[in-house]
């Protein structure tokens, strides 16, 4: 808008408008219809004027047609797999429950909390995979009630620990294997590689960890490494040498059965961004562990839950600073914090776009932090106060690392089934 208020007197005559340019995210389940946006068969501007904003929508089967295509592409490679769906991407009970009981994959945990939520969910002790970071003896006790959760251990402080109380099990070591991967580089989203980080269990440390088994009669039949997150196909030769790097760990481990490669895999967030070649994936994996004889495991959150989810706003004010056209968002950082943590945008996106003229705008939340940005000289028709606003790729990582600050966490959830 020119003068940098909001058209409170535009007429509904003015809408829909339906975009001449296809939007890059759109995708059969998510997209205009008749100029309004839907998420599957739900029309978002409708369900946000029923249930309010600041909202998330998360449309269940989504995640489970992401994972189908995962388990395809494994099959179509041969490969004998197991997924785990990492639910610290998104532990909305109803949408963990429908995932249990569908008995598509298991689930994928790193504290004794996400441990029971994960059982009040449905999901089966063995069908759940542990990897957490900086245990405790508290950590440990629980974890111990609990024998055929598959646990990895990330330090040998946390292997001692759970020999001394369970000794003669079954465990498996999160190990380190120097190399990261992430989307698009960016260092924050690297778990190895840089420098030394807190995850697992070194190369150099390695004999120390068997000797530590040994001495408690575990047998160390797993090996786990997550090397970072949100990778696409150009992140992929990075991958292969991550996973190349397993091999001096898995050569020193005869009792091995499983390796599991953790999450990372990326959706798309920018334009020029492209889907995750999933053939490609799955064949970088194969090459590095054809004819090993191990059961490869998998724990992606994002790429199951990211896509399949939306936060939904309503307009505050359209206000012009210096040369910045500001739009304000009843919703903050808060509600979905990696855009502003990691680079990682979720893109605001009209449920009812306006015919008429176009504008550029810094879209802002109502989170008294100067972080607290969706986007920045971004294209939107021009809004009118209370328009609806979706901030696409909200499914992980937005509800699970949802704060308070500021008093602004209040927030409804919608489970969409079809
Ligand atoms: C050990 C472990 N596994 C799996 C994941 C899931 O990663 P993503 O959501 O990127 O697939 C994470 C994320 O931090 C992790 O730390």
């Amino acid at each position: 808008m020119s003068d940098g208020t909001v058209a409170e007197n535009a007429t509904d005559a003015d809408s829909p408008f339906a975009p001449t340019i296809e939007p890059w995210w759109q995708r059969d389940d998510l997209g205009y219809r008749e100029g309004r946006l839907h998420l599957g068969t739900a029309d978002l501007d409708a369900v946000a004027r029923r249930v309010g904003t600041p909202a998330y929508v998360i449309r269940a089967p989504r995640v489970a047609e992401n994972l189908r295509r995962l388990q395809a592409a494994l099959d179509g490679e041969g490969l004998d797999h197991r997924i785990y769906f990492a639910i610290k991407a998104n532990r909305t009970p109803q949408l963990l429950s429908y995932l249990a009981a569908q008995g598509l994959c298991g689930a994928d945990i790193c504290s004794p909390d996400e441990l029971l939520h994960a059982l009040a969910c449905g999901f089966r002790e063995e069908d759940i995979s542990f990897t957490g970071t900086s245990l405790g003896a508290a950590d440990i006790e629980v974890l111990s009630r609990f024998e055929k959760v598959r646990i990895n251990f990330d330090s040998l402080s946390a292997l001692r620990r759970y020999g001394r109380l369970c000794p003669g099990r079954e465990v498996g070591l999160r190990i380190n294997p120097d190399r990261g991967i992430g989307y698009t580089g960016n260092d924050m989203l690297q778990y190895s590689g840089i420098e030394a980080t807190k995850f697992g269990i070194y190369l150099d440390r390695l004999p120390e960890a068997i000797e530590i088994a040994r001495e408690h009669r575990l047998k160390i039949t797993r090996i786990h490494f997550h090397a970072g997150c949100g990778y696409l196909d150009r992140e992929l030769e990075q991958l292969a040498e991550v996973l190349a790097s397993s091999h001096s760990f898995i050569d020193q481990l005869p009792d091995l059965s499983e390796v599991n490669i953790g999450g990372g895999l990326g959706v798309p967030h920018r334009a020029d961004d492209r889907p995750l070649d999933l053939g490609r994936w799955a064949k970088t994996i194969a090459d590095a562990f054809r004819g090993s004889g191990l059961t490869l495991a998998v724990e992606p959150g994002d790429y199951l839950a990211k896509d399949a989810g939306v936060l939904l706003a309503s307009v505050t004010y359209s206000e012009r600073r210096k040369d910045v056209e500001f739009l304000g968002l009843d919703a903050g950082f808060n509600l979905a914090m990696e855009p502003a943590f990691y680079g990682l945008p979720c893109e605001p996106v009209p449920t009812v776009p306006r015919s008429g003229p176009t504008g550029r705008y810094t879209v802002v939340g109502n989170v008294n932090e100067a972080l607290d940005k969706w986007a920045v000289d971004h294209p939107m028709p021009v809004p009118r106060d209370g328009d609806v606003i979706a901030l696409i790729n909200a499914g992980g990582y937005a509800a699970s690392m949802r704060s308070d600050h500021c008093l602004r966490g209040s927030v409804r959830e919608v489970l969409l089934l079809d």
